[in-house]
């Protein structure tokens, strides 16, 4: 969460700053700020507003800056309310050293008391605010702006990276990592920082990501890292970055997610393309064949994650089980780090994220390397630390999502983790060879039936109008598709911010079917499969006691849609490809819910895209 970035060269840093913050908006939009150092008068300016980057924008039109270095940052408020107060970027008491911040400095409270006893004055509620008064109570002491972060980190607790500068020095950037993403890009005559490659394609392809105790100088022709981890100077080799920038566009779309949603079935195709070679084998160009070793003595597997890739992780979790045939259990990350778990060689702990920066699951990620299991990661961003730190990744290749509410990366985890369960059934020779055949020739088809679902979407736009104004939702479904029930009640929550709850459709009589009346609308998923009946019987339930009943089933169901106030129809498909179409009606209905209620669909309220604190 938090946006950050920073610039030194021959630019003017205000423009690239702002441009950077539009592309890192997404991280967190309480307040934005940026500081720099004026070019002509050699002095610090910051400029900072609380509310979207648009207020600033309007802000910085009364001034005219021209300045070779810059920070800035877009902020998701942790410690302090969303204020002008509490904006980054921060000063110390001396009035010299800017810093942006993203994370958390856990004992923040102890260095602020040690420092108010030493005079040092505070104008915010911020963590930030005491970190880099710790850095300039240093600097007063010895001017080396490096040596006086180095000391003042070592004495922080917690997870965070930093960008800052004292205008003493208004050639260099110093820029530090702990756990939270910092890249650093480079250019010829200028170098830039940022917490997300986004920020920095306009610029450049070539990118450093650090690594957790990297303390970086960096000027316009030189960039100098130290690990504080390795207690040396070394050197990190840049990578190149091949996405596309033009995908991090809305390209005439209202709406990323609404761009995003369209963009599905091209996800799906470049995934099977990707992973299903011309000899029909199941291939992960990340997997080598010692971890595939490791993978056939595997005895359990965790799927862990959060939010969206939990849900995803439950429909591998299926597959899982039933084709691979090895016990699988699903937990959210928060959960699973805190609850001692019990893990061995034989264990594999899946961790599945579309940021790859998610705190709880990186911790998670930590906790099972610990004991000893072994980890793969599902990571849509490439280079992200969980994607740096596990044992092996599969990269689910969505290209950048940047709408806070996850709809093609859910896809794509949902595709990857198919695969990935196939791939393990067939290296355990649980699934014959003809089966898999034939269930892959049926994932194939799915791009084109993902079209046309998407392409019948006017019919949901109908339905959300009828019932927009609703407050409460509550969505059914089972087996594969009772995943697909919880992500339909988190997508409408997130962004309309009506209460939506989703449950496995057989828990209904025990307990929520007192909710159903006139007044209630159900969503019933209940495609073809192997419990269609019982959902029958759980429609006739709603029915009986006069609830709306809104129905995702399969094309030809004429009972269900006799029963159903409103109905939507996928192609037939095998049961366990169905969660990759019945999700998209609840995308839809959970978009159109959300416009007509004049929401802020790309950026809803309280909502980051990736939560880098625990
Ligand atoms: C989904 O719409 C969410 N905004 C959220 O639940 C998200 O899926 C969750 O925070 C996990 O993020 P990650 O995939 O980046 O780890």
């Amino acid at each position: 969460m938090c946006g950050i970035v920073g610039y030194v060269g021959y630019r003017n840093a205000v423009p690239v700053l702002i441009k950077g913050l539009e592309k890192l908006e997404y991280r967190g939009y309480d307040s934005a700020g940026i500081a720099c150092v004026d070019h002509q008068k050699g002095s610090l300016s910051v400029i900072k507003e609380k509310g979207k980057l648009g207020i600033l924008k309007e802000k910085l039109g009364d001034f005219t800056i021209e300045a070779h270095i810059g920070i800035g940052h877009t902020r998701w408020a942790t410690h302090g309310e969303p204020s002008r107060a509490n904006a980054h970027p921060h000063v110390d008491a001396s009035g010299k050293i800017a810093l942006i911040h993203n994370g958390i400095i856990e004992n923040y409270a102890v260095i602020k008391n040690a420092l108010q006893k030493k005079k040092v004055r505070f104008l915010s509620q911020t963590d930030t605010e005491v970190g880099v008064n710790l850095i300039g109570s240093y600097y007063r002491k010895s001017p080396k702006l490096f040596d006086a972060v180095k000391r003042a980190v070592g004495e922080m607790h917690g997870f965070f990276s930093f960008v800052l500068f004292s205008k003493d020095d208004p050639d260099t950037l110093i820029v530090y990592k702990r756990s939270n993403p910092l890249v650093i890009g480079l250019g010829h005559g200028e170098n830039f920082a940022a917490s997300d490659v986004t920020a920095l394609l306009p610029y450049t392809r070539q990118v450093i990501y650090l690594e957790d105790e990297d303390l970086a100088v960096i000027t316009a022709k030189e960039i100098s890292i130290y690990s504080l981890k390795e207690k040396a100077w070394i050197k990190r080799h840049p990578s190149t970055v091949h996405w596309d920038a033009s995908q991090a566009q809305k390209q005439g779309f209202p709406h990323f997610m609404l761009k995003e949603m369209y963009e599905q079935p091209e996800v799906l195709k470049n995934i099977l393309i990707k992973r299903i070679q011309k000899n029909g084998e199941i291939f992960f160009d990340t997997v080598d064949r010692k971890f595939q070793k490791r993978l056939r003595k595997i005895k359990r597997v965790s799927m862990i994650s959060c939010g969206t890739a939990y849900h995803a992780g439950m429909v591998g979790s299926v597959a899982m089980g039933k084709y691979a045939r090895i016990p699988c259990q699903t937990e959210v990350s928060s959960e699973f780090r805190y609850g001692t778990p019990i893990l061995n060689p034989k264990d594999l702990v899946v961790l599945i994220t579309q940021s790859g920066e998610t705190a709880d699951t990186l911790a998670a990620l930590r906790e099972a390397k610990d004991k000893g299991a072994v980890t793969l990661a599902v990571v849509n961003v490439v280079g992200s630390t969980i994607a740096r730190e596990a044992d092996a990744v599969i990269y689910t290749h969505a290209g950048p999502e940047i709408g806070v509410a996850s709809t093609k990366a859910y896809i794509a985890q949902l595709a990857t983790l198919l695969l990935l369960s196939f791939y393990m059934a067939r290296i355990r020779k649980t699934i014959p060879a003809t089966d898999l055949k034939a269930l892959l020739r049926e994932f194939k088809k799915m791009p084109e039936h993902c079209a046309k679902v998407l392409k019948e979407s006017k019919k949901f736009d109908r339905c959300a109008e009828k019932h927009y104004t609703r407050r409460n939702f509550l969505y059914l479904g089972r087996g594969c598709n009772y995943p697909t029930a919880l992500e339909g009640a988190l997508k409408l929550k997130e962004i309309s911010y009506a209460h939506a709850h989703g449950y496995a459709a057989g828990e209904m009589k025990h307990g929520p079917i007192a909710l159903i009346d006139h007044e209630q609308p159900v969503i019933c998923i209940a495609p073809d499969s192997l419990t269609y009946d019982k959902m029958i019987s759980n429609i006739q339930e709603i029915l009986a006691r006069d609830g709306i009943v809104i129905a995702i089933g399969t094309e030809g169901q004429k009972d269900l849609e006799k029963m159903s106030d409103d109905f939507f129809s996928i192609p037939k498909v095998p049961e366990i490809l169905s969660p990759l179409l019945t999700v998209i009606p609840l995308q839809f209905f959970a978009y159109k819910v959300a416009v007509l209620n004049g929401r802020d669909v790309d950026q809803p309220r309280n909502l980051a895209k990736s939560v880098t604190v625990e």
